[in-house]
């Protein structure tokens, strides 16, 4: 075991263990934000430098500090190696240049974007982000493309993480699509108009950091903070079958899988449980999502309300056969046209 501390906080880890998942080791509270790295993925991490850190101390045997920020998803811990996240002001500040970097081609369309409210980098430039851009370019910008039936993409938001090109490739039979071209013409495509069809597909939405990739189902149906998300399974011949049912009203607006306290995946899903079971009926309720305090999609006050807790418990009678004994207000649709 080696012995790694990170901001002030002291940890044994396996040899092999990354800076950063020795810090998710130690809670959120200490580890970096990470856009690229995903724990479910091989060989995911090192493309967005958000999660960098200084290290102070190299290890014991060699204890001269790196001299430059490191990718924590990518630097092996050494023995009695010390780090500082946010207890380094000059880190911080570093971080603050990558998220201008993110941003120097990315949109702030947030208030029309479908990923907002559960967007990485929504959070990350509300933590870290500068209030004004030095960039005096034109932004790279793109038409939409529908990439298969279920899946739109809005290269203009894609932050190039390589996260859906990995779930693609790792996750379903045959990768279609993937990053085309280098530098600053570097884009998600799929092969010569391909569509992504196959089974674990969707699950590339989920993954994505950003609103590049978003839910057909979905678009514009609402903004995420509307909605009453509930754990859910089913019997499923293909996947878990454990999934957030995202209810508003009685309307199931869409269907995801579970995620962690670091936004990942815990069990990927399959399309037919995410895109074709939008009932009820079709699902065993288990009770409402538990939704980070730190979200915007908590702000409802969501989970712990006893209207909650009925609205769970008529759901899972299946007791909602009019409209008129919804406890809240029936979904209202956003227009393609407004929200943009
Ligand atoms: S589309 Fe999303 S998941 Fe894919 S590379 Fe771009 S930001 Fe990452
Ligand atoms: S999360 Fe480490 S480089 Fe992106």
């Amino acid at each position: 075991m080696l012995k790694v501390t990170i901001d002030g906080q002291t940890i044994e880890v396996p040899d092999g263990t990354t800076i950063l998942q020795a810090a998710r080791m130690l809670g959120p509270e200490v580890a970096p934000p990470a856009m690229c790295y995903y724990s479910k993925l091989e060989t995911s991490g090192g493309y967005c430098r958000t999660c960098i850190v200084k290290v102070t101390k190299g290890s014991e045997k060699d204890p001269r500090p790196m001299p430059k920020p490191v990718a924590s998803c990518r630097t092996i811990v050494m023995d009695g190696m010390e780090v500082q996240n946010k207890t380094s002001p000059e880190l911080l500040e570093a971080r603050k240049g990558v998220v201008e970097f993110l941003l120097a081609n990315h949109p702030l369309d947030c208030p029309v974007c479908d990923q907002a409210g559960e967007c990485h980098l929504q959070d990350l430039s509300f933590e870290h982000g500068a209030e004004s851009t030095r960039y005096e370019f034109e932004r790279r910008t793109f038409e939409k493309i529908d990439i298969g039936p279920h899946v739109q993409l809005h290269m203009t938001r894609c932050i190039l993480c390589y996260r859906c090109v990995m779930t693609a490739d790792q996750l379903t039979e045959k990768r279609v699509h993937g990053v085309m071209n280098r530098g600053d013409a570097a884009e998600i495509s799929t092969y010569i108009t391909q569509g992504i069809e196959n089974d674990f597909s969707g699950n590339i939405i989920d993954v994505c950091p950003v609103g590049a990739l978003t839910d057909k189902t979905f678009r514009f149906a609402n903004r995420v903070w509307f909605t009453k998300p509930v754990d859910a399974h089913r019997d499923c011949p293909t996947c878990s079958g454990k999934v957030v049912l995202w209810y508003r009203g009685a309307d199931v607006l869409r269907v995801t899988a579970r995620k962690n306290e670091y936004n990942e995946v815990i069990e990927f899903i399959c399309n037919d449980c995410r895109f074709e079971r939008k009932q009820t009926s079709d699902w065993v309720i288990d009770g409402p999502r538990h939704i980070e305090r730190t979200s915007v999609i908590s702000q409802g006050h969501y989970e712990g309300g006893t209207k909650v807790a009925e609205f769970t418990k008529r759901l899972a009678a299946d007791q909602y056969k009019k409209i008129d004994d919804l406890p809240v207000q029936p979904p209202r649709q956003l227009s393609p046209d407004t929200a943009r």
